[in-house]
């Protein structure tokens, strides 16, 4: 090696030396003037898991006390708590005949309100034999709008409601676009699932107001969680319920009334019967009796839940989900159960 070689390669040896401490004396410098924002990320992070574990935790004690505790503790006494009478809207199948049932297990007396009069009169000795409770009917179409209203208000004329379940609702054939529908189902679809709440409680809501007692129960859907395609017209219905349910609760819960929205997710029954998948049931499809059960539990301890223990925890997922996730999901399921549906009929 001549001498000259001897020294470049020292002088390289030195750059490289001097570019290593100055990168590592970089490195230092940055983390030094960063320590600030990498604690204020430390601290972000802590807190967002302080809240997820604190809302974890908070979920499982809501879904224990609400779905279990009560369970185990004595029935609560609901003539004592809201009244004698129990109003049950769209009762003649379903959750509503299933509520009814539980109501009068629970020694209400109830007035069953549905279209159909042999079913009606039928549901109503029913009752009264299993349950020896007074029962009485309203035969009463509600898409019919306002026309209904004063027979329905004579008939309970003199009866002290302290219960009144606005279960009675319809959905499409099957999940569908919404110009599939016609004129005539989107008005039945307004006055059914949202006149018929609102005239029901402004009927019965002023003598539990005089005594200050009373339960009021909007059956909504899960699907009024998030807005939910090929359901749209009924999701906006049951969205609409939710929150008339809960502004309502605001409005009267200081003159001793309950509201609850009352959100399940599939169930059993005649409104689910245009899909195998949803006809039979499951764990996370129950059948409206099972459902009921544990739906009247809730009755005077939550305010906006489920109803069941099950979609429960659905609903709890659910509420994380971004909206676009949400309406993804919908779509597809929705789109296959319209599949499922529309491939049944005959051509
Ligand atoms: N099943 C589910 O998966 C599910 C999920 C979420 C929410 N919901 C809600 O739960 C409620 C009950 O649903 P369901 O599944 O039990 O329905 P369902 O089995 O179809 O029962 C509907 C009841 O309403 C009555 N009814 C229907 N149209 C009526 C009208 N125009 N006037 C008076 N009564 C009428 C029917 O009796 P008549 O034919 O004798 O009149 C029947 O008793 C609805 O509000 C629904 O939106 C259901």
């Amino acid at each position: 090696m001549s001498l000259s070689d001897a020294g470049e390669a020292v002088s390289s040896c030195l750059f490289d030396m001097a570019a290593v401490d100055s990168f590592s004396l970089l490195l230092r410098e940055i983390g030094r003037s960063c320590n600030c924002y990498i604690e204020t990320l430390a601290l972000i992070g802590a807190l967002y898991t302080a809240k997820t574990c604190f809302t974890f935790v908070n979920d499982t004690y809501t879904l224990i006390r609400l779905h279990f505790i009560p369970r185990l503790v004595r029935r609560a006494d609901l003539v004592k708590l809201y009244g004698k009478w129990a109003v049950v809207t769209g009762c003649t199948s379903g959750i509503g005949k299933s509520y009814a049932k539980e109501l009068a297990s629970r020694k209400v007396n109830i007035i069953l309100i549905s279209r159909n009069k042999e079913k009606l009169e039928v549901l109503a000795k029913e009752i009264a034999d299993t349950y020896k409770v007074e029962t009485a009917i309203v035969v009463a179409d509600f898409s019919k709008g306002s026309e209904i209203y004063p027979a329905i208000k004579s008939a309970l004329a003199g009866k002290e409601i302290g219960i009144l379940v606005n279960n009675v609702g319809l959905f499409y054939t099957h999940p569908d676009y919404f110009t599939n529908l016609t004129e005539d189902k989107i008005w039945e679809l307004i006055n059914v699932n949202i006149g018929a709440a609102n005239m029901m409680v402004h009927m019965v809501l002023p003598e539990m107001v005089q005594r200050k007692k009373g339960a009021i129960v909007n059956v909504s859907s899960m699907s009024c969680c998030q807005p939910t395609p090929l359901m749209t017209a009924y999701s906006a219905s049951k969205a609409y319920l939710d929150h008339f349910s809960r502004a309502l609760h605001y409005e009267y819960a200081p003159q001793g009334i309950f509201v609850q929205s009352l959100i399940p997710f599939f169930i059993s029954t005649n409104l689910t019967k245009f899909s195998e998948q949803l006809t039979k049931k499951n764990f996370l499809v129950p059948s409206a009796e099972e459902y009921a059960r544990h739906a009247v539990t809730t009755l005077g301890i939550s305010r906006r839940t489920t109803g069941y223990w099950l979609h429960t925890i659905q609903f709890l997922m659910a509420q994380y989900l971004p909206e676009w996730l949400w309406a993804w999901g919908a779509y597809r399921l929705n789109n296959s159960l319209r599949l499922e549906a529309t491939s049944q009929r005959p051509h």
